[in-house]
């Protein structure tokens, strides 16, 4: 069958063949309230083709690879594969409590990707859309690494700014190559970079230039995004560098022995990959989805990314090249969205709006999320706003006042009176065919991503069905005698309202739907279901579908999201913060309050490790740090300590010290600390961090 356009509505019965998928999270960091409007949208389109009968499946995967992840393992002292399996876990665990109904999850560091990425290359590169030339680029020789431009920071070649990253300028917006910072230095080791040949592989993005124009035209992108992309063609369409060096945490390219994929050559492949993976697990096979027919070169089924407006460049340019280059189908659309603010602001940790997945979990009913951000979304790419005061008077109003109102004032009298049972005809067949009616309309808004606009006629409809429970009032008829069948018959019209409205809910509600599913005794509602009222039905007992958002559960998520997020203390991270503390820092721990304590398992996991200082040195333009190299036997670190009152360099070079070791890197004006040393004393002059040498060695764990 033929795709329909993107976004038209489904006016054929006809089963589609859908492939959904939503930008792959990186697998260094926890998924936030900002991931969850794409994972949201995604996941509310995806559960509407579903109940419309669609062969639709959404898979999605971790972003693994890349040198943050490869330093972010290194700085914990685990191996990125260890440190990938960990955030996989926690990631999906966040995912599934959101009832965000992955059919896959995978990873990008995983066989089926491997395998896609080679093929996608090895093909590209037959045709002669792969170059090789040698460049000179930016290379710590400390840590003997060619530098990504985030990892170098110096002053601005426009305005002098200091603490800039290597790419452009946050206080004038200056864009450069990071061989044009003034006194660049390494993020890693804190050393001057140096420039460096190396020989690196080229994608040659312009070759596709005619078939990515027609693409452009073809109904598959928003508006604003199409012209977006027309002002990349005007501009011309650079050749993109798809390899990296060693040491890279990827796919080594196999005729390139010590070279890597780039995290984003392979990232898209990770779409194919999750693909590919369902399709020969089980469940795959007993659906019997079958990989070629979604993405062979004249495939029939559709295809749909959901990402967000930052990673366009990627998704309508390269992706779509990589595949036609290498004999796949291209996607039938790519769907953008803004970014959220909390109040009108960017989330900030401060006030507490930088919230984790997790920690809104913790203190609030996912359902209100889902549904906020379903009646704020709309098909565009503009930003959106989550202000807590109106998503709590919203989701009180909507949900709680009018949807679950609806059973809440019918149900008690049917469950009391009527054994449980509905009547057998409604009151008002009149009304009900109003309410299917409106379903076709608020089917087109979901199929074109209106969601606010769904929402809008959901509650219309809902106001429209209080309004007749009110015009009823069954409570006044329950206490007339002889009017029995007229109570049923109101409660039995007032019921099935409900169920239309939670049926049209369902892709935004599904955890609420399944409750009113279980509610009414029903099976899972499909669509379909819709157009004929359930009647002589026995239903169970109401339980309240849905509380009320509090005032208090979002002002607690708030601050707990400031604790959750908030810089460590510089007394306890001395080392590692952005001023000088002493390392240890004695002399506040001296004077501060003893801090609430902590159980052993979590003493547990700080990971002491013995070190040598291997390099100890004044850190230029700081009178209290010093930068030591530590050797932790087979593997050295980079930390900042405030020591250089206490110790001359020289008498540090070759001795023992204990580290934490697996404390988080952060970034400071001198470099990146990768580690604390413990230190005991007064402060200043009087701090002791060595340790005796009594036969120990590097690396050793301390007990
Ligand atoms: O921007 C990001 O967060 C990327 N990890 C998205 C990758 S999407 C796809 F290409 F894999
Ligand atoms: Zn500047």
């Amino acid at each position: 069958m033929t795709a329909p356009k993107p976004g038209s509505p489904a006016t054929t019965a006809a089963r589609r063949d859908i492939l959904i998928t939503s930008a792959l999270p990186y697998a260094n960091g926890p998924i936030h309230i900002g991931h969850l409007v794409e994972y949201i949208q995604t996941d509310i389109w995806a559960r509407f083709q579903k109940l419309r009968g669609h062969n639709c499946c959404y898979v999605c995967a971790d972003d693994a690879h890349g040198t943050p992840i490869m330093l972010k393992a290194r700085a914990e002292g685990i191996t990125p594969e260890a440190l990938i399996a960990r955030v996989a876990e926690e990631h999906k665990a966040d995912f599934a409590d959101f009832r965000v109904g992955f059919d896959n999850y995978h990873s990008t560091h995983s066989d089926e990707n491997r395998y896609c990425a080679t093929l996608i290359y090895e093909r590209n590169r037959d045709k002669g859309h792969v170059t090789a030339r040698t460049i000179e680029q930016a290379y710590d020789p400390v840590e003997q690494m060619f530098l990504p431009d985030r990892f170098i920071k110096g002053e601005c070649p426009k305005c002098g700014a200091p603490d800039q990253y290597g790419d452009n300028c946050e206080v004038c917006g200056a864009s450069y190559s990071p061989a044009e910072l003034k006194n660049p230095r390494s993020v890693v080791s804190g050393a001057v970079p140096e420039q460096r040949e190396s020989e690196h592989l080229f994608f040659r993005l312009a070759d596709f230039e005619p078939m990515l124009r027609d693409w452009t035209r073809g109904g598959g992108l928003q508006e604003q995004v199409a012209n977006k992309l027309d002002e990349w063609f005007d501009a011309g369409l650079k050749e993109w560098d798809i390899s990296r060096d060693a040491p890279y945490f990827g796919f080594e390219i196999p005729d390139h022995p010590g070279k890597f994929f780039y995290v984003w050559l392979d990232a898209p492949i990770g779409y194919m990959a999750s693909f590919k993976h369902l399709c020969e697990s089980e469940r795959g096979r007993a659906a019997g989805l079958d990989f070629d027919a979604f993405w062979g070169k004249d495939s029939a089924a559709e295809l749909y990314h959901f990402i967000g407006k930052d990673i366009i460049y990627f998704h309508a340019l390269f992706w779509p090249a990589m595949l036609y280059g290498a004999d796949f189908r291209t996607p039938t659309a790519i769907f953008a969205h803004g970014f959220l603010t909390v109040d009108g602001q960017k989330m900030s940790k401060s006030r507490g709006t930088f919230i984790k997945a997790r920690t809104y979990l913790d203190h609030l009913n996912p359902e209100y999320l889902r549904y906020y951000f379903a009646a704020k979304l709309g098909p565009s790419v503009d930003d959106i706003d989550l202000s807590l005061d109106d998503f709590q008077a919203r989701v009180n109003a909507d949900l709680v006042g009018k949807v679950v109102n609806i059973a809440s004032r019918t149900a008690g009298f049917v469950t009391k009176r009527f054994d449980g049972r509905l009547a057998s005809s409604l009151p008002e067949p009149g009304l009900f065919e109003e309410f299917t009616a409106g379903g076709q309309a608020i089917a087109d808004a979901y199929e074109r991503r209106e969601y606010s606009r769904a929402v809008r006629e959901i509650m219309a409809l809902a106001d429209r069905a209080n309004q007749y429970i009110d015009e009823q009032a069954p409570w006044v008829v329950a206490k007339q005698e002889g009017q029995e069948e007229r109570l049923q018959g109101i409660c039995t019209q007032g019921l099935n309202l409900f169920r239309l409205l939670i049926g049209w809910l369902k892709p935004i509600l599904p955890g609420t739907a399944e409750a009113a599913e279980q509610f009414l005794k029903i099976p899972s509602l499909t669509w379909a279901d819709l157009s004929a009222p359930l009647l002589g039905h026995e239903i169970a007992k109401f339980k309240p579908l849905m509380t009320r958002v509090e005032p208090q559960q979002v002002q607690a998520m708030l601050e707990a999201s400031k604790e959750d997020l908030m810089a460590p203390t510089s007394a306890q991270q001395s080392g590692q913060g952005g001023s000088e503390q002493p390392a240890g820092g004695a002399g506040h721990l001296a004077r501060d309050p003893i801090a609430g304590t902590i159980d052993f398992d979590t003493f547990a996991k700080v990971d002491l490790r013995i070190a040598r200082i291997a390099k100890a040195a004044r850190v230029e333009g700081a009178d209290k740090l010093l930068q030591l190299t530590l050797d932790l036997g087979g593997e050295t670190r980079n930390v900042f300590a405030g020591i250089s009152k206490a110790y001359d360099p020289a008498d540090l070079e070759g001795r023992l010290t204990v580290m934490v070791a697996n404390l988080a890197p952060r970034k400071m004006r001198f470099g990146v600390s990768e580690g604390m040393v413990l230190a005991a004393g007064p402060g200043g002059k009087d701090l002791f961090i060595l340790s005796p040498d009594t036969g120990a060695e590097p690396g050793m764990k301390v007990k």
